[in-house]
């Protein structure tokens, strides 16, 4: 395992930041994550663990040590009458995983292909699309503590999966790095196909018996449809999260601006389409240097080619005071700002 110094993150973040590293290492084995963390701590030195970087904002050179995850397997563990089990090493790359079910007629990821990162972030925030969580498929994860050393295994419950949440986001924070993820896939498929635009992308794709492979694709069309593919253009997704408000606030607002998004929580409280918030304020393909707002996606942050991390989250302070005064509703960041 090698420990480089002083070197350029720009290909392992997908806005695109030109910041340095203090010390960097990749870790393809557990024996070389326990000897990294070890360094690390000889050093007197933070670690940051990156998967494919795709929900970072970094707005300074980081001072610590970057441990690129690359801990690779998909193996199976376990089957009964209506599931399989299998374990995926955290460094496999998210989208691989999913063919890897596609391929095998493993049903539950079918509605989160193309989304970009590594399956160790996957439980992270509890990713999702397309009316699709993590936590659905979700069965257990191992993770080493950072300073101690030591193993633990956290079922779906210790992981505490909210909207874009987990346990690792909070309590846990920086706390654990994630070494497996093991998913319960199922050998029937129960499609969802309500949400969004599927139905009708399946329809325009001349789909007339759905199957997963068939979701998959109409999601990975509407994806690339939408979303500005890093590899172009700078980005990390959704920048925000969708905030839920409660039902008295949606009233008045849905009195004063009628066309407002929103879909009931089963709280009673009223989930808003952020991206429809920051339209109206105006900023929807708005530029400043090389900072901007995705043209087609009002929640996407996009760096065009060499803006610096502070002036993407100085964009994103400037949209929260925007949402703030015009809807007093108060937008939280989903990107982890570093
Ligand atoms: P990174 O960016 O590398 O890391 C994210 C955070 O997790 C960091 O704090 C990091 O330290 C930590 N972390 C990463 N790996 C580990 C580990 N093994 N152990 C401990 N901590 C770890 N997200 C969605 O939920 N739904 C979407 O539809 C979606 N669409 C996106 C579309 C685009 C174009 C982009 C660029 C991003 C999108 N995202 C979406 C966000 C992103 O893809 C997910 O958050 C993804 O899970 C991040 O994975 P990563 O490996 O790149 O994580
Ligand atoms: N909208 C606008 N203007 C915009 C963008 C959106 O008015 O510029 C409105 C539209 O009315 C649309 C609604 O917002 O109907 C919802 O938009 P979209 O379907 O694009 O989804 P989203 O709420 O913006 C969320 C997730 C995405 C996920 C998609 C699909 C969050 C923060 N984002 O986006 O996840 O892919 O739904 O399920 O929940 C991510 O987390 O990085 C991410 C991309």
């Amino acid at each position: 395992m090698e420990f480089l110094q002083n070197i350029s993150l720009k290909p392992f973040n997908t806005f695109g930041l030109d910041v340095s590293a203090r010390y960097f290492c990749r870790v393809s084995t557990l024996e070389e994550l326990f000897a990294a963390l070890n360094h690390a701590q000889e050093l007197q030195t933070e670690v940051l663990v990156l998967g494919g970087g795709s929900n970072v904002l970094f707005t300074k050179d980081f001072n610590g040590l970057i441990l690129k995850n690359e801990l690779k397997s998909i193996e199976k563990i376990g089957e009964d009458e209506d599931f399989v089990y299998l374990k995926a090493g955290a460094g496999e790359v998210w989208h691989e995983f999913v063919l890897h079910c596609l391929a095998q007629n493993l049903a539950g990821v079918e509605n989160l292909a193309l989304i970009p990162g590594s399956v160790g972030a996957s439980p992270m925030q509890n990713i999702g699309a397309y009316g699709v969580e993590i936590k659905e498929v979700f069965h257990e994860l191992t993770a080493v503590h950072r300073k101690e050393g030591y193993q633990q295994v956290f079922n779906k419950s210790e992981c505490l999966f909210g909207y874009r949440e987990s346990v690792f986001k909070n309590k846990y924070k920086d706390q654990f790095v994630i070494t497996s993820v093991t998913y319960r896939l199922r050998k029937k498929p129960e499609l969802k196909i309500e949400y969004g635009a599927i139905r009708l992308e399946l329809e325009k794709q001349l789909v007339e018996q759905p199957t997963i492979q068939a979701v998959a694709r109409a999601v990975m069309a509407i994806r690339s449809a939408k979303l500005p593919n890093p590899a172009e253009i700078g980005n990390a997704g959704s920048f925000f999260k969708n905030p839920s408000i409660d039902n008295r606030h949606f009233l008045q607002l849905q009195n004063e601006f009628s066309s407002i998004v929103g879909y009931s929580n089963a709280d009673g409280t009223v989930k808003l389409a952020a991206g429809w918030l920051i339209e109206q304020c105006g900023f929807k393909g708005f530029r400043n240097g090389d900072a901007g707002v995705h043209q087609k996606q009002a929640l996407v942050l996009v760096n065009y080619g060499s803006a610096v991390g502070s002036e993407l989250l100085q964009l994103s302070i400037d949209i929260r005071k925007a949402v703030q005064d015009k809807f007093g509703v108060t937008l939280t960041t989903e990107v982890n700002i570093i």
